[in-house]
């Protein structure tokens, strides 16, 4: 299979960095663009200032570059049709069109679809009025889950621990607090248990499950604080046995592919997996339909198999039988906010980053919210500035690398928690 010379990754995160680092690593050496990037990629890929959600722009560039193969990181500009656009230009993409992509920008449709199909979640009310609202909740208990139906970066949930925080999430979103997005919103049934994380590269009905990962969505340590877009992650996540994985591959994913091919969705990208293993068995939370962020950043450093010749077999619809190879090392990322994050924070802080000569072995920094101020140096530029992540023979190892490095970084606004991994290593 002839690969593409060229790629460009749309989008500017850790994901992007991650995505990047491992297609440089292809046996089809392609060349590299970004846009827009970050000032790490800047020095792995040619950066385009081009926003994610300027279509006509990503188009444009694609063209003007002669890209062969577009790669597309985050959610907004996939919802908004750019592989629809990418297409129709005769432009080869991996990421799903606008009819896919609402199976993560609409949770009320998603749910529709995992109720319909029969496959496990948490069962929920769709309201767009306050008062049949405020009567539902009054039959259920609490802690119950309040979900803005549309895109709310990572904001648009509320675990109410009270009937009456319930009611306030209600108001809030039905009164306009997430604009659109909250016209529409889901009472749904608390589930209880660990969470996981599944990426899967989907292509139509054949799939591939990446390694599995656990993220860190809280803030603060021992999960407490707002939610953020997530913290740092490792891989494996131990808790989903090979038995577990068997269970929710036959419960959940392929009846998942299943159902959106029958909904009449080509679907050509990652789904990702939102899942909470209750004490009854795994149960979807959500659908993403892109790599997350952090979680690319240990799942991909453990994958042995060609990046670009797996993105690119889902693309063309040549997946199946494909099988990757993933490493037996454990991987950790810890994601380096700016103080403040997920509320208000500085940017323009001036990052010290240690030589790579010094760092732990098997450790990478992947950029994030970075940019280069006018005197060239890395300052902060976005809530999520680095994703420190390290490959180790044990989880303590990996975690021992990433926080050595993460100590050695000098940023004055720097903030991380001290615990990623912890839930596995304290089991251990
Ligand atoms: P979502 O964007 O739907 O994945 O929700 C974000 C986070 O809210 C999830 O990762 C969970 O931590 C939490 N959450 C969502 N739905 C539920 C639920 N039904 N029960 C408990 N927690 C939930
Ligand atoms: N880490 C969760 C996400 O990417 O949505």
């Amino acid at each position: 299979m002839a690969l593409p010379s060229s790629v460009l990754v749309v989008g500017s995160g850790g994901r992007e960095h991650a995505l990047i680092k491992s297609l440089a690593a292809s046996s089809g050496q392609p060349r590299l663009l970004c846009a827009p990037g970050n000032a790490g990629i800047a020095s792995e890929a040619a950066c385009f200032p081009v926003a994610v959600d300027d279509l006509a722009g990503l188009v444009a560039l694609a063209q003007r570059e002669q890209v062969g193969f577009v790669v597309v990181g985050p959610e907004v500009p996939l919802s908004l049709g750019l592989a629809d656009k990418l297409i129709a230009a005769g432009i080869p993409v991996y990421g799903p069109k606008a009819d896919g992509a609402r199976l993560e920008a609409s949770k009320i449709f998603t749910k529709e679809i995992l109720l319909k199909h029969k496959i496990p979640t948490a069962p929920a009310g769709i309201f767009s009025d306050v008062a049949p609202a405020l009567a539902y909740l009054k039959k259920r208990s609490a802690p119950i889950v309040i979900k803005a139906d549309g895109l709310a970066a990572g904001k648009g949930v509320v675990v109410a621990q009270s009937l009456a925080e319930a009611e306030t999430a209600v108001r809030d979103m039905l009164g306009g607090k997430f604009g659109a997005s909250g016209k529409q919103i889901l009472i749904e049934d608390c589930l209880f248990g660990e969470e996981t994380s599944l990426l899967v590269i989907v292509s139509g009905r054949d799939y591939v499950i990446l390694p599995t990962a656990q993220d860190h969505k809280r803030i603060g340590d021992g999960d407490t604080g707002p939610n953020t877009g997530g913290m740092g992650a490792y891989s494996p996540a131990e808790v989903v046995t090979p038995a577990l994985l068997q269970r929710i591959d036959r419960e959940i994913v392929r009846p998942s592919v299943d159902a959106i091919a029958v909904e009449g969705i080509e679907f050509r990208g990652t789904l990702f997996i939102g899942i909470m293993l209750t004490p009854g068995g795994p149960s979807v939370l959500e659908y993403n339909t892109r790599f997350g962020d952090p979680e690319t950043q240990v799942v991909l450093p453990r994958l042995s198999t060609d990046l670009l010749a797996l993105l690119w077999a889902a693309t063309r619809g040549e997946l199946r039988g494909f099988k990757p190879d993933v490493k037996p090392d454990y991987a950790v990322c810890v994601v380096v906010a700016a103080k403040g994050y997920p509320d208000s924070y500085a940017k323009n802080d001036v990052i010290t980053l240690p030589p790579t000569s010094s760092l732990p072995p098997q450790t990478f920094i992947y950029h994030a919210g970075t940019a280069r101020n006018a005197a060239g140096q890395i300052v902060t530029n976005g809530g999520r500035v680095l994703g420190v992540t390290a490959l180790g023979a044990t989880l303590r190892e990996a975690t021992a690398r990433a926080y050595a490095a993460c100590d050695q970084l000098q940023c004055a606004s720097k903030y991380f928690r001290r615990d990623i991994g912890a839930r596995q290593l304290n089991r251990l």
